[in-house]
C-alpha cells in the first residue's frame, strides 16, 4: 500500500517535471535541426566595430558555426576580403575557418554554386551594387555595367540550382525606422530580374538594424551593421528587426525550405523567416 502510494507520487512528480521541461523548452526557441542533412550558412554585415563588439559577435558566430556545422559564410563588407571581421574570424576562431564569400563595394561580381542535400544546388550571385548604382544615377551604363546585368541574367538562366541567392552591398529597400519602405533606384531593374528568374533572396547590409521584406516572391534580407550616425534607431514598422544591433543571421537550407534566424550578439533569436521552394521539379 505504502509502496504504491510512493510510486504514484513519484510518477506524478516525474510527469510534472516532464511537462515543465516541455513547456520551458517550447519557450526557449532554438534554430531547428530538421534533418541532419540540411545545410547551414551564416551571413553577416562587415565593417568597423568597436573591438569589444567585434569579439562578442565573433564569439557568438563561432558557437553557432560549431554547433550547426556551418559550411560557409556570406559577408557583406565595404572592404571585401580586407574587412577586419573576416580577418579576425579566420585567424582566431576555428569554426569560422570555412569559405567566406564576400560581397564588397566596387569589387566586382562572382558566382558560386554549393551542394545541398539530395543532389541539389544553391547558387550565390554577388553583384557589385556600387557600379550599378553609379550607372543608374548619373550616366548611361558603361559596357562593364551592362555586362554585369547580362552576366546575371545569363547565369540565372543557365543554372541548375534550385535556390538562387543574390548578395550585394547596398540594400535595395530601406526601412530605417521610417514608416514607409523606401525603394532605391536600383530596386526596379533588379527586382524585375529577380522575379523573372526566380531569385529567392537578396542579401544586403542595413545600417542599424536588420530587415526582412517580402516583395513578390523575393525576400529582401538586410544584415545589420552598426550604424555610424543613427545609433539606437528605434524600429516602428514591420520590416525593421528590433534587437539586432551587432547581430548575424543563420540560414538553414533544405531542398524544400530555407529558414533564416536573426541572432543578436547575446545569442538571442530576435526574428525568424521561412521561405518555401516554389520550383515544381523539387517536390
Ligand atoms: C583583430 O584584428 C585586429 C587588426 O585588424 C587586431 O588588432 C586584433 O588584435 C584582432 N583580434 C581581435 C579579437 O579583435
Ligand atoms: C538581444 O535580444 C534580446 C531579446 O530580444 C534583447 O533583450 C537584447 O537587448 C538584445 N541584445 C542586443 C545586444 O541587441
Amino acid at each position: 500500500m505504502g509502496r504504491s502510494w510512493t510510486m504514484t507520487v513519484f510518477t506524478q512528480c516525474a510527469l510534472f517535471i516532464l511537462l515543465w521541461v516541455a513547456l520551458y523548452m517550447g519557450k526557449s526557441e532554438k534554430p531547428r535541426r530538421a534533418s541532419p542533412l540540411d545545410l547551414y550558412f551564416i551571413s553577416v554585415g562587415g565593417g568597423e566595430r568597436p573591438p569589444s563588439d567585434r569579439t562578442l559577435l565573433l564569439r557568438q558566430m563561432e558557437k553557432t558555426a560549431r554547433f550547426y556545422k556551418v559550411k560557409f559564410i556570406v559577408s557583406i563588407a565595404e572592404l571585401g576580403e580586407e574587412d577586419p571581421l573576416v580577418k579576425n574570424a579566420t585567424l582566431e576562431f576555428p569554426s569560422l575557418k570555412v569559405p567566406w564569400y564576400t560581397s564588397g563595394s566596387g569589387r566586382g561580381y562572382f558566382w558560386k554554386q554549393v551542394s545541398i542535400p539530395y543532389d541539389r544546388f544553391l547558387d550565390i550571385f554577388s553583384v557589385d551594387t556600387r557600379s550599378l548604382q553609379d550607372c543608374l544615377q548619373t550616366r548611361p551604363a558603361t559596357v562593364d555595367e551592362r555586362d554585369q546585368l547580362e552576366w546575371l541574367v545569363e547565369k540565372l538562366k543557365a543554372t541548375n540550382g534550385i535556390w538562387h541567392i543574390v548578395i550585394g552591398f547596398h540594400p535595395l529597400i530601406n526601412c530605417q525606422g521610417h514608416k514607409n519602405i523606401m525603394k532605391t533606384k536600383l530596386f526596379q531593374p533588379l527586382h524585375h530580374i529577380f522575379q523573372k528568374y526566380e531569385v529567392n533572396v537578396y542579401l544586403s547590409r542595413q545600417e542599424g538594424a536588420g530587415h526582412y521584406i517580402k516583395e513578390g516572391t523575393t525576400a529582401y534580407i538586410g544584415n545589420p551593421i552598426p550604424a555610424v550616425v543613427c545609433n539606437g534607431i528605434t524600429c516602428n514598422n514591420a520590416c525593421c528587426i528590433e534587437g539586432m544591433h551587432n547581430g548575424f543571421l543563420l540560414h538553414r537550407v533544405s531542398p524544400l525550405e530555407m529558414e533564416s534566424y536573426y541572432i543578436n550578439s547575446t545569442g538571442k533569436i530576435v526574428f525568424r523567416s521561412t521561405l518555401y521552394q516554389g520550383r515544381k521539379e523539387v517536390m
